[in-house]
């Protein structure tokens, strides 16, 4: 008898064993197990993901796909050819950063399709897996029947499960310079939006927001949607489906072409990505965005270093100076008709002001704005090209002179490059300014986007300005140049593969105190951006402002925080460029808290974040690179509180000089902003210090190991 059944058995073996091996991966887990994505391809072979974080599905079962000019959409009769999955773990190492070593541990599920219909065009979807979300990106492989491609709208979904808190700015095609609004998910309304920024230059066309967009669940969940490595395609909005409680990919488009990313197969699309976490602090930690992008192509990029820096800035912002000189265009030319009215900001000895102050305060670079010609028609003008050349000083400013001056006194001067939005003249013109940097040894510039875009009908993050944006910092690595650009497109990782992009704006920055007609940035404006736009990248917001009333300058604006936040935002908002922002006379008057300036790090060997909810508060420690010091930052929104630090991240058996720099007993952003306690003591693994945050105020500590 038992020989009788010994074949049939091995049959039934080998069937089991050859079925196991048809058997189809459509799911992958994070490395610690608690995220949970699953593909599959519904009756219309539409392809569909689900993610569930800890047992909860976060991600309803949301289609993917795309509509196309010449050929029907990709969006359905798919099948399955492929699946397989692979685990991947390294370490890497920021060249400057938020820490030195990044651990980049992920699992994968790769998933190739194929199209039933005749085309038998060929899709795959890779997801990867990490521990602190989830990113996914859409592969267009070798094929017969797809070449080039004219994408006319990305239909990636994201089906959510719960009415969020939600921390958002709206889709807006040129600007991220809004306020934030926090609301349901559900009543996210940007119709309705009230366009307050003196900036603003283009209608919300969709009822959608712009990445990253945080929020938070009843149980704490926190989600925070947004891409990673934004190259040669269009940035994405999310369009808001207030029923359904989902979201749905908007490509930022173009009034020129009836399509929003052309692209040549094979190529990738940037990847979408989902931050999911149990706390507020653990998405600021989050590494997911710069590990999603390749690493680094430059090579070393040791020429920039990163550095605190003043400049020739706040003062035109007050109305103290000016970026023009008052010269006139004859004859095409720019010339001196005798018409300068003397209030020109970027003259050679007010810039040898600001070195000199550099100098004595452990400050590297200086920034000078306004210290070429063109700035009489930069702005409100609508022919802006062959305006500004980016290689010629106005006559009261000597290059030269400038250049020498600040390379003996340790100081590097850092490049201004204001566009005006004209991008033909700046990308004719990049060659020759930036090997003009190159001859005088500056390895940083500042560069602006400001008004629209030409040529016409462009925006600023639709795909033929990614191209500029991207193409400007790959061409400036060729000159050891680093690029700090403002009004740029969103940060979306790419410093981890070109880190010459070392920082940008794409927030309402500190310039709104200075005039914008609504009162600038209220309390609770950085208790949000350091949980939404800061998980990007590298915030360009120059922090330091000392004279928070500057009545003499404008009596209607302020800064709408405490001195003390302003020595905190230091710490709490990352960028490896840190400007002191504020004019010379006002530091000089405060030589006290000016110190924890001189002191404060701005390249980082470990973060972390103590304590912290989304538009509320949050506090960061710090550890410098090549020092034993840390430094501590904590900001709170319009509500005074207490909050306790717990210093057992500090070395076991080492003693730090701290020095406290704390709000004073009745200080408070508006009635009394500059009060401010500063206190000295020795501080150990084993300390727990509780300090009290005034309303709109903050704390910064400097932590120096004896
Ligand atoms: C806007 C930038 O954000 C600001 O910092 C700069 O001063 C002006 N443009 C002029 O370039
Ligand atoms: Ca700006």
């Amino acid at each position: 008898m038992r020989f009788v059944f010994k074949p049939l058995l091995i049959i039934f073996l080998t069937v089991l064993i050859s079925c196991q091996n048809e058997v189809v991966e459509k799911s992958v887990t994070s490395p610690n197990s608690e995220l949970i994505v699953e593909f599959n391809i519904n009756e219309s072979g539409q392809p569909q993901y689900t993610v569930s974080f800890n047992g909860k599905i976060v991600v309803k079962p949301s289609l993917l796909g795309f509509d196309v000019k010449y050929q029907k959409a990709l969006d359905k009769d798919f099948t399955i050819v492929k699946t397989s999955t692979r685990s991947f773990n390294e370490t890497w190492q920021m060249p400057w950063g938020e820490q030195l070593n990044v651990e980049n541990y992920y699992n994968e599920l790769k998933v190739e399709l194929e199209e039933s219909s005749e085309l038998k065009r060929k899709l795959n979807i890779v997801f990867r897996v990490y521990d602190d979300g989830i990113g996914f990106r859409y592969e267009f492989p070798e094929q017969d029947n797809l070449k080039d491609i004219y994408i006319t709208e990305e239909h990636t979904n994201f089906n959510l499960t719960e009415d969020y808190k939600t921390f958002w700015i709206p889709g807006d095609w040129d600007i991220y310079e809004h306020l934030y609004s926090t609301t349901k998910l559900s009543e996210i309304d940007t119709e309705n939006y009230k366009v307050n920024s003196a900036l603003a230059q283009t209608s919300i066309p969709n009822k959608a927001v712009n990445t990253p967009v945080t929020m938070v669940g009843s149980d704490g969940t926190h989600l925070s949607f947004h891409e990673a490595g934004l190259l040669n395609y269009s940035g994405m909005t999310l369009g808001v489906d207030a029923n359904e409680l989902s979201l749905k990919s908007i490509l930022v488009g173009s009034d020129n072409r009836d399509y929003k990313v052309k692209q040549t197969v094979p190529f990738n699309t940037p990847w979408r990505t989902i931050q999911i976490t149990k706390s507020g602090p653990e998405l600021i930690e989050s590494n997911l965005i710069v590990n999603l992008n390749e690493p680094n192509k430059i090579g070393d990029v040791s020429w920039f270093t990163p550095m605190k820096y003043t400049g020739v800035w706040w003062e035109m912002h007050l109305g103290k100076s000016s970026w023009d000189y008052g010269m006139e265009k004859v004859n095409g030319k720019w010339t001196d008709t005798g018409k300068a009215h003397g209030k020109h900001g970027a003259t050679t000895e007010n810039v040898k002001r600001f070195i000199d102050f550099s100098s004595k305060n452990n400050i590297k670079g200086v920034l000078v704005e306004g210290w070429n010609t063109g700035w009489e028609e930069w702005i409100g003008f609508e022919d802006r090209e062959g305006v500004f050349d980016f290689v010629t000083p106005y006559p009261d400013y000597d290059l030269d002179e400038v250049t020498k001056y600040a390379k003996e006194k340790g100081v590097e001067i850092i490049m201004h490059h204001e566009t005006s939005a004209a991008t033909q003249t700046y990308e004719k013109q990049q060659d020759t300014a930036y090997a003009l940097m190159k001859k005088y040894g500056m390895h940083a510039v500042k560069s602006g986007y400001v008004g629209k875009i030409i040529p016409k009908g462009e925006y600023h993050h639709g795909q033929y300005m990614v191209n500029q944006y991207n193409e400007a910092a790959i061409k400036a690595a060729n000159y050891q140049v680093a690029v700090n650009a403002h009004e740029p497109i969103k940060a979306t990782g790419l410093r981890r593969t070109y880190p010459n992009i070392i920082s940008r704006e794409g927030l309402r920055g500190q310039e709104f105190n200075a005039w914008s007609p609504d009162g600038g940035n209220p309390p609770e404006h950085l208790p949000i951006v350091a949980f939404t736009r800061m998980l990007a990248g590298p915030i360009d917001f120059t922090p330091g402002i000392f004279n928070i009333k500057f009545d003499e300058y404008r009596k209607t604006n302020q800064v709408n925080t405490t001195l003390a936040q302003q020595l905190a935002l230091y710490v709490v908002i990352y960028s490896p460029m840190q400007m002191a922002a504020d004019l010379v006379e006002h530091y000089e008057a405060n030589p006290e808290p000016l110190q924890f300036i001189k002191d404060v790090g701005v390249d980082w060997e470990k973060t972390t974040v103590l304590n912290g909810e989304v538009g509320d508060f949050v506090t960061i420690a710090r550890k410098e690179r090549n020092t034993e010091n840390w430094f501590v930052g904590s900001i709170t929104d319009e509500n005074s509180r207490e909050i306790t630090v717990d210093f057992k991240f500090l070395d076991e058996g080492a003693t730090y000089n701290a020095v406290i720099y704390k709000d004073g007993n009745d200080a408070h952003w508006n009635d009394n902003p500059t009060a401010i306690d500063i206190e000295k003591q020795t501080i150990t693994k084993d300390s727990k210090l509780t300090i009290k945050l005034a309303e709109g105020g903050g704390f910064a500590i400097s932590l120096l190991k004896q």
